[in-house]
């Protein structure tokens, strides 16, 4: 038979030691025993007991002090304290201490029975919590990275590998692959996790606004610089600057870059303080940066600086054994946010979702997810959800059956393929159609609710099919 349990026995008896071991045992326990609190301490450790059995009254360390070391080395074993008839007191202080429970000597045997078992799934409970606990630690730790296909868990494991170090790091993969979640989470393992992540796209500034955003500038330094203010070098002081789009940064501000990755120092726009501050670089691109180097648009002592360790995230397309768990994790994410309920998806979707090449990576993934639980009416994702792109081409002019199919299908049917076709413009698709843009607006209300929905304003339920 299986074990019901572990149980530490603990008294300075040695009979009536002996004695519970056997009934415990007999009852189906395994068990063990110690003869003080401080040699019970040790087979705490050594044989991982779930219920501490315990005496109060022992020399050495007595049954209040070893509830009182045992739960703080030991959190989830659960203590039961033995106090002779007439002591009540210390049993007392005992589950302030936070034993459990408490059984009064002479023992009771179906007492005995009954505070073991209830102590016995009281642990197996607390023991579940700290495994939940500890599985919702790890993931957040990874920031809820989806990573069951063997490529993208060696890029995890390069993750936590350079992630507790100082070193910069360049993020290389093509566009929505997840660069930036594999950035914060190499700053969340990092002993900077409680310091400030700090991004900047580089592409997206003019070379004079780019240095003033990364390094400050001065009151007065430019048109408009009314006064002084802190960049984000400075804003990340302690913490790791993200840089998106390095490839992006122009020739000269990439000097200043540099010089800062060599002395971690730097001043601000027409300053002339040199300012010093702790901050990690991690900077991403989806460029091929060594080709940008090779034709002078991107230093090459930069690039090294910045390239001490690279993490190349490979496109979906070459790691699809990452595409169902990532669509059912978006599933199960906009499902939440839309109100809807939604199981899963139907199996010519799901293959559908597999052969498709995802040219936009996970974030197209991601998108096509969106939509489809938008558009879904029942309990799961149908083939017809997805955007026509990544539809199989056999089976995209695929109509509802007629005769099958109700009116209020083919007219859905009509209106999103219509819409899709016009590139989601309602008044081109209501040109199309014959019908008004408003009764589209509508129509696509109602689909997003799955329920019919309150008529826009100035519409009534009754004149909607009047338009
Ligand atoms: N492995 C993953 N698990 C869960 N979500 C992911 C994963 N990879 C990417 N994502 C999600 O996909 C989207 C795109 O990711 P992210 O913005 O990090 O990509 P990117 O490479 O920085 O894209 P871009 O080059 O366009 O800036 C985000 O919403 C991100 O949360
Ligand atoms: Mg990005």
């Amino acid at each position: 038979m299986a074990s019901r349990g572990r149980i530490l026995v603990v008294d300075d008896e040695a009979n009536a030691r002996a004695a519970l071991s056997e009934i415990l045992h007999e009852e189906g326990y395994t068990t063990e025993t110690a003869a003080d609190g401080f040699k019970a301490l040790k087979k705490i450790e050594d044989f991982d007991p779930d219920v501490v059995l315990t005496d109060l009254k022992m020399p050495g360390l007595d049954g209040i002090g070893l509830v009182e070391k045992g739960k703080t080395a030991s959190p989830a074993v659960v203590f039961v304290v033995m106090t002779a008839f007439g002591t009540i007191e210390s049993a007392v202080e005992a589950v302030k201490q936070g034993a459990e429970n408490y059984l009064t000597k002479p023992l009771d045997m179906k007492m005995l029975v009954l505070v073991t078992e209830r102590a016995m799934e009281k642990a197996r409970l607390q023991r579940e919590n700290l495994r939940l606990r500890q599985i919702l630690k790890e993931r957040n730790a990874l920031g809820h990275i989806i990573a069951q296909d063997p490529k993208t868990q060696e890029v995890l494991r390069l993750v936590e590998q350079v992630a507790p170090t100082r070193a910069s790091v360049l993020v290389l993969g093509e566009s929505g692959t997840g660069k930036e979640l594999i950035a914060e989470a190499i700053h969340r393992g990092s002993n900077r996790l409680k310091a400030p992540f700090i991004r900047l796209n580089c592409a997206a500034l003019v070379e004079s606004l780019l240095e003033s955003e990364l390094f400050g500038h001065e009151k007065g330094s430019f048109t408009g610089a009314v006064g002084r203010r802190e960049g984000r070098f400075k804003q990340a002081d302690g913490g790791t600057l993200f840089l998106d789009e390095v490839s992006e940064i122009p020739l000269p501000t990439q000097v200043k870059l540099l010089r800062f990755l060599q002395e971690r120092t730097f001043e601000r726009v027409g300053g002339n303080e040199t300012l010093k501050v702790d901050v990690r670089i991690i900077a991403a691109s989806n460029r091929d940066l060594r080709r940008q180097v090779a034709e002078g648009r991107f230093r090459e002592d930069l690039y090294y600086r910045l390239n001490v360790v690279s993490v190349e995230i490979p496109p979906l397309r070459s790691r699809r054994g990452d595409i169902p768990p990532l669509a059912a994790f978006f599933l199960r994410r906009y499902a939440e946010e839309n109100g809807k309920r939604l199981d899963g998806f139907s199996e010519d979707a799901l293959a559908a979702l597999l052969a498709y090449p995802w040219p936009g990576n996970v974030r197209e993934l991601e998108n096509a997810i969106e939509r489809a639980v938008v558009l879904a009416t029942g309990d799961r994702i149908e083939l017809s959800h997805l955007p026509t792109t990544v539809i199989p081409e056999q089976r995209r002019d695929e109509m509802p059956r007629v005769p099958g199919a109700s009116i209020a299908e083919l007219e859905r049917f009509a209106i999103l393929r219509t819409l899709e076709a016009c590139g989601g413009s309602t008044s081109k698709a209501a040109t199309v159609l014959g019908i008004s843009a408003r009764k589209i607006q509508y129509k696509m209300h109602e689909y997003r609710g799955g329920v019919p929905a309150a008529p826009p304003s100035g519409l009534t339920p009754d004149d909607k099919d009047e338009e």
